[in-house]
């Protein structure tokens, strides 16, 4: 099944997309553990990862990111709506910190260097005021979160305002601030993060009392409460094609070379012509199942969803002649035309392959165990046409 996976991935339309099996599993026994090895190293890198996260036991992934995931993306993880995050990356973290006082810090060294910050959010979780205190005459609070500096950097103040908002004292609830700004510096010098420090005035703009206005932290309150950053990124990746494969990256030159073995040998032509009408004689072009399990590749533990996904594969002969459900293009028909004709020795049929391919969606475990949303380009075939 691996190799299914990765000729979908190198989506390459030549006869070699279509390894004989048989021939594969015979030659490669000896070796299997190696391929298997260099075709999950290579399935990592189609999800933008060279090792895979290590997770120590288990963890839960926090609501915000499970309702979002679902918001994004289907059961099997294809994209609902492509519209609906500005970038293909979000990512959380949870508070360091857990300090008494209401200040945060987190850790953003997971983050790439080369990611691009469009959005960051802090999320708090406003407690109920304590009900000896429910009786006040504030119905409302300013809620401001600043940026903690380094004061012997800069001989400014020691902090500089992000966000600022009106709360009502008595809401309960998650409320959450734009601080972008300060994840930009933090990403350009690592050194200047000290965290983030929120100050809760009364309208008059004296402090407000800590008891009246709590939220919660890290230290006392449920996970699933805990103060978190969300981070909305991209990483400029946009698609896994053929064209964006080193070719001297040796990985993907092992691997993309595997399926191709058969083709090198003299015997080349019978192995593939058996093959053909075998196989694909009978069936015309068009869609299959192609279910890849993350379990069986070894990933459950950091991916939290989907559990697997349906890639799809195309499969099937495109004679001639092609009609308008093989889908077509100009190119394959007259391609298909110059083979039933004869007029050119070595000539064969187009090839059947994806022509329109989905997005899917990844909610998984970092290395620092951060929960993580990602959004990969063309993983499904959609569709299947004679190309
Ligand atoms: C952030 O996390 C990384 C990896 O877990 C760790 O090496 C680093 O020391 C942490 N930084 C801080 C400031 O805690
Ligand atoms: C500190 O001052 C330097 C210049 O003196 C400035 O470039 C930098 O942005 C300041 N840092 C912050 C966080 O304001
Ligand atoms: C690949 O390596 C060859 C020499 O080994 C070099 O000439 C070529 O520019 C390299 N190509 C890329 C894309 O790095």
């Amino acid at each position: 099944m691996m190799l299914f996976v990765i000729s979908l991935a190198a989506l390459a339309c030549t006869a070699a997309a279509r390894p004989s099996l048989s021939y594969l599993e015979n030659h490669f026994s000896a070796e299997t553990g190696e391929v298997r090895s260099a075709a999950i190293k290579r399935l990592l890198e189609v999800f933008g990862m060279e090792d895979p996260p290590a997770v120590h036991g288990h963890k839960q992934a926090p609501q915000y990111m499970l309702d979002l995931y679902n918001t994004v993306a289907d059961v099997d993880g294809v994209t609902k709506d492509p519209y609906l995050l500005e970038g293909n990356t979000v990512r959380s973290f949870f508070d360091k910190l857990h300090s008494e006082q209401v200040e945060f810090r987190f850790n953003l060294s997971t983050v790439a260097r080369t990611e691009k910050v469009l959005t960051a959010e802090l999320h708090l979780f406003k407690l109920r005021p304590q009900s000896t205190l429910t009786f006040n005459r504030h119905h409302f609070c300013q809620v401001s979160v600043y940026q903690l500096l380094d004061t012997s950097r800069n001989n400014t103040q020691g902090r500089k305002l992000l966000s600022s908002r009106l709360i009502p004292v008595h809401s309960t609830g998650w409320e959450v601030f734009i601080i972008t700004q300060a994840v930009r510096s933090w990403m350009v010098d690592e050194g200047s993060n000290l965290g983030l420090h929120v100050v809760v005035r009364t309208l008059g703009g004296s402090m407000m009392d800590m008891k009246l206005i709590r939220f919660a932290s890290g230290r006392t309150h449920h996970q699933s409460k805990q103060p978190m950053l969300v981070l909305f990124t991209d990483d400029g990746r946009r698609s896994t094609t053929l064209e964006s494969i080193d070719p001297n990256d040796t990985t993907a030159t092992a691997t993309s070379s595997l399926p191709q073995t058969p083709m090198s040998g003299p015997s080349s032509r019978t192995a593939r012509s058996l093959d053909y009408s075998e196989e694909e004689g009978a069936l015309p072009c068009q869609r299959q199942a192609l279910y890849v399990d993350f379990e069986e590749i070894g990933w459950s533990s950091w991916i939290v969803s989907p559990r697997g996904y349906n890639a799809y594969h195309c499969k099937g002969s495109c004679p001639f002649p092609l009609g308008q459900n093989m889908r077509p293009t100009n190119h394959a028909t007259v391609q298909s035309i110059i083979n039933a004709l004869k007029l050119i020795n070595g000539i064969q049929t187009p090839c059947c392959v994806p022509d329109k391919l989905f997005s899917i969606n990844l909610l998984y475990f970092d290395d620092d165990e951060n929960v993580v949303l990602k959004h990969y380009n063309d993983m499904v075939a959609g569709s299947c046409g004679c190309h």
